[in-house]
């Protein structure tokens, strides 16, 4: 059933075709203008400042950008720069520090294999799920974030994919193990009844208890950070896609179904929804994630009037977010591609700018309409 106002795939085609050559443009002017620079997010417009960056997490969105250019155009242009990017942060499938190694390699060198099918370059995928997986707490049964030990993030849901992947690469039970125990807990402690979630929990290090809810990038502790939502909504559809757990199918729809309920027609949620009048009405980030994990929802779910639901909300956010209000294609000047994203608005990085995820998700999200088209 296609909802009143969602445009048809195929009337999206030409704004699909020029925001892929609007991207094209802006990103072959940022790599050669600052090569092998990781930019996180603009400031007044521009990729390249010296403003802080909190957290490391962003390093792949740029190859992943580039990957993506090269799968809709098969350009040697960009299958040279793509492999570039990638073998650039090959160094980080050991790193410990972060939380993000799905972000990282899931987008550069995971696309990279899909692609080419080289066994060397799925070596890289699996000991960066392996490495993700060290991070896990048995007492409390996560994968701790980047703050501190005693801290589970909704993000991480993005990245236990990388930790299911390698389990079933590997045949490692203990991958397995570690990576639905994480989800399981995510979802026990950070999902709420009615489908929102909270962006981070805190445990009792000596217990493992989950102690409490609350934020860091949201308006308040029991509120709903529109991106970790996001995170939420994607991350679990795509472990149900792994593990085929109806658990997480019905997790991720309950994510998606508040979305849909709580953003306005057009899309586009503010950076929190409880937030009183939010001094800034978007967060087009969160949107574009929404709208990628949308589109594979639908593909999850068997109710074909549920699954269309779900197809039309991204169509619509994909109809919105290429407008010029947001696609920065009549805004002379600015780097970015997309509008309107946010980053960290209490620590005033990246408010009202471009960010890298957002553009990365924004070209996936394209991407996939495309090709269902
Ligand atoms: N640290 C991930 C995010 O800002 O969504």
């Amino acid at each position: 059933m296609t909802q009143p106002g969602t445009p048809a795939t195929t009337d999206l085609a030409p704004k699909i075709n020029r925001a892929f050559d609007f991207a094209g443009a802006q990103l072959r002017r940022l790599i050669e203008t600052h090569p092998d620079y990781f930019p996180m997010y603009t400031q007044a417009g521009k990729w390249r400042h010296g403003g802080d960056t909190w957290t490391n997490w962003c390093e792949g969105f740029l190859g992943g950008q580039l990957w993506l250019l090269y799968h809709r155009t098969r350009d040697p242009y960009w299958r040279a720069k793509a492999e570039h990017y990638s073998r650039l942060i090959e160094h980080r499938k050991t790193d410990w520090d972060v939380h993000d190694l799905g972000f990282l390699f899931w987008s550069t060198w995971k696309r990279w294999y899909d692609l080419e099918g080289d066994p060397a370059v799925n070596a890289v995928v699996v000991e960066a799920g392996r490495t993700l997986s060290l991070r896990f707490k048995e007492k409390g049964q996560y994968l701790r974030s980047f703050v501190a030990d005693d801290s589970l993030f909704i993000d991480i849901m993005m990245n236990v994919g990388i930790i299911f992947y390698a389990a079933q690469q590997t045949g490692d039970a203990e991958l397995l193990r570690r990576a639905t125990q994480h989800a399981l807990t995510t979802r026990r402690c950070l999902v709420r009844g009615d489908g929102s979630a909270s962006h981070e929990g805190i445990f009792d290090l000596n217990t493992g208890e989950f102690l409490r809810q609350t934020t860091q990038q949201g308006w308040r502790d029991d509120s709903s950070w529109a991106r970790g939502l996001t995170w939420a909504l994607y991350g679990f559809g795509a472990v149900y896609g792994f593990t085929g757990d109806e658990r997480f199918l019905r997790t991720a729809q309950a994510c998606a179904d508040f979305y849909i309920e709580r953003t306005p027609a057009h899309g586009v949620p503010p950076n929190d929804w409880e937030e009183p009048n939010p001094a800034l009405p978007y967060e087009s980030s969160a949107a574009a994630i929404a709208a990628s994990g949308l589109l594979s929802l639908a593909a999850l779910t068997r109710d074909t009037a549920q699954a269309a639901g779900y197809r039309a909300c991204a169509l619509r956010i994909l109809n919105t977010l290429t407008e010029p209000e947001f696609l920065a294609i009549d805004t002379p000047g600015w780097e970015g591609i997309l509008k309107h994203g946010m980053y960290h608005q209490r620590r005033g990085l990246g408010v009202d700018e471009s960010v890298m995820w957002g553009d990365y998700f924004f070209l996936e999200a394209l991407d996939k309409a495309a090709g269902a088209a």
